[in-house]
């Protein structure tokens, strides 16, 4: 996954055409914290993933939800957005530990709202905006 970054993205379907060439590198029991400002792409770029990994559900829920299942994607992917929750208690609530034991690609935005949440060995990317659209780099957690 490494060798795909730096890269720079200049459209929002460029970022979701990115999220599938990513899925390609990912399997079950990887998790991936998207890392960037409000408006960075992270929602576009998981996308990407959704899609490439079977997702058909093409309806996007007008209600904000802290975590959606895409239970059709092979393998299944888990999007989480961490940027209402107020603490890692929160997150615990939903049952964070027992997603990380379930056999699916998780994906999370607003990962540094709970940095210690992130196991070691997760992958990280950094979305950053530039003048002409977005830089992605990629580190290990
Ligand atoms: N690489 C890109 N270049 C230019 N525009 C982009 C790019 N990626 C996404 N966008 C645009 O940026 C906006 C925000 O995208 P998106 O909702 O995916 O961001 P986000 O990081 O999920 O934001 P939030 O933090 O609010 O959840 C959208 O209007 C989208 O079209
Ligand atoms: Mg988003």
């Amino acid at each position: 996954m490494q060798s795909l970054f730096p890269i720079e993205i200049d459209s929002a379907e460029a970022m979701k055409a990115f999220g599938a060439k990513l899925s390609n590198q990912l399997s079950s029991g990887d998790i991936l914290a998207l890392i960037g400002d409000l408006g960075a792409g992270k929602t576009h770029l998981t996308q990407g993933i959704a899609e490439a990994l079977g997702r058909t559900d093409a309806v996007t829920s007008p209600t904000f939800s802290l975590v959606n299942e895409y239970t059709d994607c092979s393998p299944e992917l888990i999007h989480f957005d961490w940027y209402r929750m107020d603490s890692p208690e929160e997150l615990l609530a939903i049952g964070w530990e027992d997603y990380l034991d379930r056999d699916a690609i998780l994906v999370i935005e607003w990962p540094d709202r709970f940095p210690e949440m992130i196991p070691p060995a997760s992958h990280c990317i950094h979305i950053e905006h530039t003048p002409t659209g977005r830089h992605l780099s990629y580190a290990l957690a």
